[in-house]
């Protein structure tokens, strides 16, 4: 492969991902994959995007053409073309009626378990992919890397590893507890090379583990921030897998997702019933009167409105705020919570909403319009998360001057700086931060916040700070076309 090092060359780029923002979406990574492409474009790179033709995305995406069809092991395929609406980035979605034309989640039956043939779903999307990207499907192009996201592409650097003439290929992790993991019996059935049943490859106690495709084989493997790269790197946060990827610390590293600007700009959402900006403070008020409205909370502009936004699961720390509740409900403050997730957690919450219905307020479901209209309205935004590979929330929050509530851990902790004598007077403070997994640690950091929320000049400071900072793909993305350069000179 030819790389001149150093020189802006344009980098052939094949992006390969489970979802993507607008086309389908179960949570951050959607988000990255429809935007890191695009800003990698904008850096004049031929960036292509590559996911399955799951029924819903088909609809969204426009006009496609079937551009090939391939016979492989596990399954026929045929290539649909097309490109992302808005950004023009070239698109192939992989299409299998009987294994992705499903309506709702990507990975999840109605039930809310996991599909009984994921293993053979991705296991041929994998295939599908490295086949576009060793050039063998008539596409007539061939990508220089090929940047895999998640488990449910890792078998790709695996399957690639010993081929030759390959591209290089990155992994990224977006969260290390989704693994991918099946028996032995499916790594069988699914055809893949015996050679790959070892602990340094696939097997992970005695089970196929998905993600250490990419964790053992990629040429590179990045995290979506650094504290988190650092943080599985330990058994606290290494999901079992710390010791492979100490082991592999040289070809890890941590950069920060960035978000999309212009989807997330308070000044120019059409979701906002009244949009604003750094200068404009006084019209977010505005947002709050038409949510509380619209969520049949008083319209009291006293209390702090504490808004969360996200996937009802034990990662996000959903216990710590049931557990608070009790105490959270004496102070003066109002809660709206939109999620979805584990049914425990929904019940429980619409029990307090049942009960409590003048602070509280709960919307169960996915709700893209709604999930602005809180970033907008709300005076604080509670991540209490166990653990946070990066988080986007907390940076749409500082954009939309709706002061985050973090528990300090990977990404989080990357991007809130916590309130203190110290950073109020060094002019760094954006936010509130806790350490603890516990719901008392948790509403310490509410109560300070509370306490600031008096201090209205104080507030609109850190609010301003926050607007001010720049959350954008720009330096992530050079730092992945560094990264990539990197490897290119190294490897091939
Ligand atoms: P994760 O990927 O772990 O779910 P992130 O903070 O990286 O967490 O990204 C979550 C994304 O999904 C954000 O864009 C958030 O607004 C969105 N999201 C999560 N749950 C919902 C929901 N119920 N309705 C609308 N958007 C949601
Ligand atoms: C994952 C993580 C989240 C991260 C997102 C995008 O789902 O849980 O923290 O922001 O991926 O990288």
């Amino acid at each position: 492969m030819s790389i001149n090092p150093g020189a802006t060359e344009t980098l052939k780029i094949l992006f390969a991902s489970s979802e993507i923002y607008p086309l389908i979406k179960t949570g951050g990574l959607a988000d990255v994959a429809g935007s890191l492409p695009t800003a990698l474009r904008s850096m004049g790179d031929d960036v292509r995007l590559i996911m399955p033709a799951y029924g819903d995305a088909v609809a969204k995406a426009g006009k496609l053409k079937l551009v090939a069809k391939l016979g492989l092991i596990g399954g026929s395929v045929t290539l649909l073309q097309g490109c992302m609406p808005d950004t023009g980035v070239p698109l192939w979605l992989v299409d299998t009626p009987t294994f992705f034309d499903r309506p709702g989640n990507p990975y999840l039956n109605a039930d809310g378990k996991p599909w009984a043939d994921n293993a053979e779903r991705f296991a041929l999307f994998a295939r599908a992919v490295l086949t576009v990207a060793q050039n063998r499907s008539g596409l007539n192009w061939k990508p220089e890397i090929i940047h895999c996201n998640d488990w449910q592409t890792g078998l790709i650097p695996a399957l690639l590893y010993r081929q030759s003439k390959r591209p290089a290929t990155v992994f990224t992790i977006h969260n290390l507890a989704y693994q991918g993991l099946f028996p032995y019996e499916t790594f069988i059935s699914l055809h893949l090379p015996a050679s790959l049943w070892s602990y340094e490859a696939l097997e992970f106690h005695r089970q196929l583990a998905f993600i250490k495709g990419g964790l053992a084989f990629a040429d590179q493997i990045s995290a979506v921030s650094p504290n988190y790269a650092n943080e599985i790197q330990t058994a606290e946060y290494g999901n079992g897998l710390d010791g492979l990827l100490k082991y592999r610390r040289n070809d890890l590293t941590g950069i920060i997702n960035g978000i999309d600007t212009e989807t997330w700009n308070p000044a120019t959402d059409p979701n906002l019933s009244q949009p604003y900006d750094a200068n404009s403070l006084q019209d977010k008020a505005l947002n709050k009167t038409a949510l509380q409205r619209l969520m049949q909370l008083p319209q009291d502009s006293q209390a702090m409105l504490i808004g969360s936004i996200g996937r009802l699961v034990h990662q996000k720390g959903i216990d710590l705020l049931l557990q608070a509740l009790p105490r959270l409900i004496e102070m003066p403050v109002q809660l709206v919570i939109l999620g979805s997730g584990d049914p425990h957690y929904e019940d429980a919450l619409r029990e307090w909403l049942i009960k409590h219905p003048q602070q509280i307020s709960v919307k169960a479901g996915y709700d893209e319009a709604l999930a602005h209209q809180i970033e907008a309205a709300a005076d604080v935004f509670l991540m209490p998360s166990r653990f946070e590979p990066c988080g986007l929330n907390q940076m749409y929050s500082l954009r939309y001057g709706t002061l985050p509530v973090v528990r300090m851990t990977g990404g989080l902790a990357d991007t809130v700086i916590d309130t203190t004598p110290e950073s109020l007077s060094a002019g760094t403070a954006t936010g509130f931060c806790f350490h603890e997994t516990e719901s008392q640690s948790m509403l310490s950091a509410l109560s300070r916040a509370i306490e600031l929320y008096q201090d209205k000049d104080t507030w609109r400071i850190l609010q301003q700070r926050g607007m001010g900072q720049d959350f954008s793909w720009k330096q992530s993305a050079q730092q992945y076309r560094e990264l990539y350069q990197g490897l290119l000179r190294k490897y091939f």
